[in-house]
């Protein structure tokens, strides 16, 4: 029986992956570790580092009962009987693989860390999305620099969506764990399955052997991404050709083979995982010499960057070819609604295409702070930190953001978006006043009611 559990990386998926782990079993200490001092001081208050509807109350719960925060690192190790490796696995940004392959370095430090402080033996689980065959790797590191103990390695991807996290968590479609299927490594897939089994119905575990289980994740992800590229593609047909992408969704949506589910055109699909792990499983194909099943993953990276580049450029050429000293009114700035998350957020490109084109930028997001939509575009490198801070500002009040704007583009799904006083906003625009939905959450008949000029993915108002 696990008694003691350490996680390593104390983000996204390892902050609320342990809470609810930590809340399902009273009866095991986890403690949750991070090099970041910040985020764990952070995780240590009301205000938490990851915004996740529910999470407060989960972690006020089990905090200082079973769940602890901290950045001892080697302690925490010592003491587990099984580790959790939930750090970032970031692309490639340098050497071979650059762009593509999943740098793993932050993973390798953690396995190097576990060999050289463990005493003991350790159940070592893979959290963190990794390429297939990875636990290979860790294995080694673990038997070639470990002193006395045993190592056993299990691969347990995490499947939750950011901003329903908790729910996911509590009642999930399924847990998977991948282990080796010697004697002991089944023992261990036990293990871990008990702890689950605290609170998931054992039919929704579902174990495999170690390589099917590393590689399911990166497909799950595929899928769901191109399911939205999918979608996304038909938005520029229905645009010219007439047809309303949503209504064209629900036609093909209640086919019980395809579902309704993951078919909603928008700006394109952002998030630290999906571009990640296919620009992954596109190395991984070309590494095992599959080119033609590489150049068909690529494409549903091609097709939701070119998502995000026409929702731009039809900004620009809708507002008379250009926005050189215009006011664009950005509202939100996450990659999708309920969380802080902004990694490769769709907003950050398209802020960088019109900031290219001149505009004057206004942001407004629920949950995002400055910080960080400033990171996100010094990062891009495109233009001096100066010139980023000259050009977008960022402002506490969504009429704020929209007085005097030429356009609005609606960027994240944000629900209190729609409940706004779109009169009001309109009476303190410039004119003609155009929006560019780029959710498809506004009610496009009542704004035009108004005297808004609306654009929509995927719609051609004035078509039949
Ligand atoms: N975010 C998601 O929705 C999601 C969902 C499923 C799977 N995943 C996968 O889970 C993994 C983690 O993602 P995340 O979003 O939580 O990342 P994150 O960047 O939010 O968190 C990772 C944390 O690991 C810490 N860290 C890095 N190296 C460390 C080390 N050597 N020792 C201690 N701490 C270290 C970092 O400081 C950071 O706080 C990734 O592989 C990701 O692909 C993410």
């Amino acid at each position: 029986m696990v008694k003691n559990i350490c996680c390593i990386g104390a983000g996204y998926v390892g902050g609320p992956t342990m809470a609810v782990i930590a809340l399902k079993n009273p009866q095991i200490k986890v403690n949750v570790v991070d090099i970041n001092a910040e985020r764990i001081a952070a995780w240590n208050t009301d205000d938490l580092p990851v915004y996740e509807p529910g999470l407060l109350d989960v972690v006020k719960q089990a905090r200082g009962r079973n769940l602890f925060f901290d950045t001892d690192i080697e302690k925490g190790i010592r003491e587990a009987d099984m580790i959790f490796i939930s750090v970032n696995t970031p692309t490639k940004t340098y050497g071979l693989g650059k762009g593509k392959a999943a740098d793993l370095r932050y993973v390798e430090l953690c396995a190097r860390q576990i060999a050289e402080v463990a005493t003991s033996d350790k159940i070592v689980v893979e959290k963190s999305t990794l390429p297939v065959r990875t636990a290979q790797a860790i294995k080694t590191i673990l038997s070639e620099t470990g002193g006395k103990a045993n190592f056993q390695v299990l691969s347990n991807p995490e499947f939750l969506a950011e901003g329903t996290a908790i729910n996911d968590l509590l009642e999930p479609d399924r847990v998977l764990i991948g282990g080796d299927q010697t004697p002991e490594g089944l023992t261990a897939i036990e293990e871990l399955t008990q702890v689950y089994a605290s609170w998931v119905p054992r039919e929704r575990i579902i174990q495999t052997r170690l390589w099917s289980s590393e590689l399911s994740k990166l497909i799950a992800n595929a899928f769901l991404a191109q399911r939205i590229s999918s979608i996304n593609s038909i938005s520029a047909l229905c645009e010219v050709t007439g047809a309303d992408v949503d209504e064209v969704a629900y036609a093909i949506g209640t086919d019980s083979r395809i579902g309704p589910k993951f078919l909603k055109a928008s700006v394109g699909f952002g998030g630290s995982c999906f571009q990640k792990d296919i620009l992954n499983l596109v190395y991984l194909c070309e590494y095992f010499g599959l080119p033609e099943v590489a150049r068909y993953w690529e494409q549903v990276i091609a097709l939701n960057d070119y998502q995000k580049r026409r929702f731009a450029q039809n900004i620009i050429h809708t507002l008379f070819n250009t926005v050189s000293g215009k006011k664009i009114a950005m509202l939100g700035w996450a990659f999708k609604k309920d969380t802080n998350d902004t990694r490769e957020s769709a907003a950050i490109y398209v802020a960088d295409h019109l900031l290219n084109d001149m505009a004057n930028i206004c942001v407004y997001d629920p949950k995002v702070p400055a910080k960080s939509m400033y990171a996100d575009l010094d990062y891009l490198g495109t233009r001096s930190p100066d010139e980023n801070r000259k050009s977008l500002t960022v402002v506490n009040d969504p009429y704020e953001a929209c007085k005097n704007a030429h356009a609005i583009a609606i960027i994240t799904e944000w629900d209190e978006f729609k409940a706004y006083d779109w009169q009001r906003i309109y009476d303190n625009m410039m004119k003609p006043a155009f929006i560019f939905d780029g959710r498809n959450i506004l009610d496009h008949k009542r704004l035009m009611e108004i005297g808004f000029k609306v654009k929509g993915i995927g719609k051609s108002y004035g078509g039949s």
